[in-house]
């Protein structure tokens, strides 16, 4: 199945899209991961990036469309991927359906911004992996510390309270309009994600099994 989480900053797509693709085993490619990894890692897009992903602005179009385009091309992607944070402009969902590429759904995780700015406050995550916790609704096994590779847990630099404001503007502005174009294609479905973080799960999973 080809999927797209989409939802505002700290709606839970990561957290959605970690149980969803261990239960349908496809891949999830998160465009956040791949370019917190490029600034870690000090490449020349992780260079181009930093200003934007610091100052809660997304990073120009071209850049993530070129990351889109070669992630997708690897192999683990041929039986289906969920893209979390991907397309988040109307030219990005365009260059996605340039690329011939049939999304199956798009699922859209609804959360009020006074809910999603108090969650990213309590949010703390993998530098490695880039797998989210949160210190009290899902605490790794470990306090600190990752689940998956051990890593030691970290706050997003761009979860400061003004970062987290000026992430929901530009997300109500270029991200929002997508629930239409995606509504306009018939492929929105829409999850309540204010729930506990299982049962959001299993609503994703029972529309997905109703489409299927
Ligand atoms: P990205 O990493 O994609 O950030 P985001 O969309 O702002 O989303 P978040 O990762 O903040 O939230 P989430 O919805 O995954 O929530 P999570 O599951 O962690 O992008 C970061 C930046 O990269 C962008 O600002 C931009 O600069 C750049 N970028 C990325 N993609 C781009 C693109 N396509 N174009 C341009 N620029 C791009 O959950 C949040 C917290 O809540 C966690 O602590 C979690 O444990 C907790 N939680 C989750 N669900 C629940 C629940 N149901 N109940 C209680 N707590 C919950």
């Amino acid at each position: 199945m080809k999927l797209i989480f989409l939802g505002a900053p700290g709606a839970g797509k990561g957290t959605q899209a970690e149980y969803v693709s261990a239960k349908l085993n496809i891949p999830t490619v998160s465009t956040g991961n791949i370019i917190r990894e490029a600034l870690a890692g000090g490449t020349e897009m992780g260079l181009k990036a930093k200003a934007f992903i610091e100052a809660g602005k997304l990073v120009p179009d071209e850049v993530v469309i070129g990351i889109i385009k070669d992630r997708l091309a690897k192999d683990d992607c041929a039986g289906g991927f969920i893209l979390d944070g991907f397309p988040r402009t109307i030219p990005q969902a365009e260059a996605l359906d340039e690329m011939g590429i049939a999304m199956d759904c798009v699922i859209d995780i609804e959360v009020p911004d006074d809910v999603v700015a108090g969650r990213m406050t309590g949010r703390r995550v993998c530098p490695k992996c880039g797998t989210s916790y949160h210190v009290e609704t899902k605490r790794p096994k470990v306090d600190g510390v990752c689940d998956y590779c051990g890593a030691e847990l970290v706050v997003r630099k761009d979860d400061a309270p003004e970062t987290v404001q000026d992430r929901l503007r530009v997300y109500h502005e270029q991200t929002e309009p997508l629930k239409t174009y995606y509504e306009n294609c018939g492929k929105l479905r829409i999850i309540d994600g204010t729930a506990p973080i299982g049962e959001i799960t299993t609503s994703i999973l029972q529309v997905l099994e109703a489409q299927a």
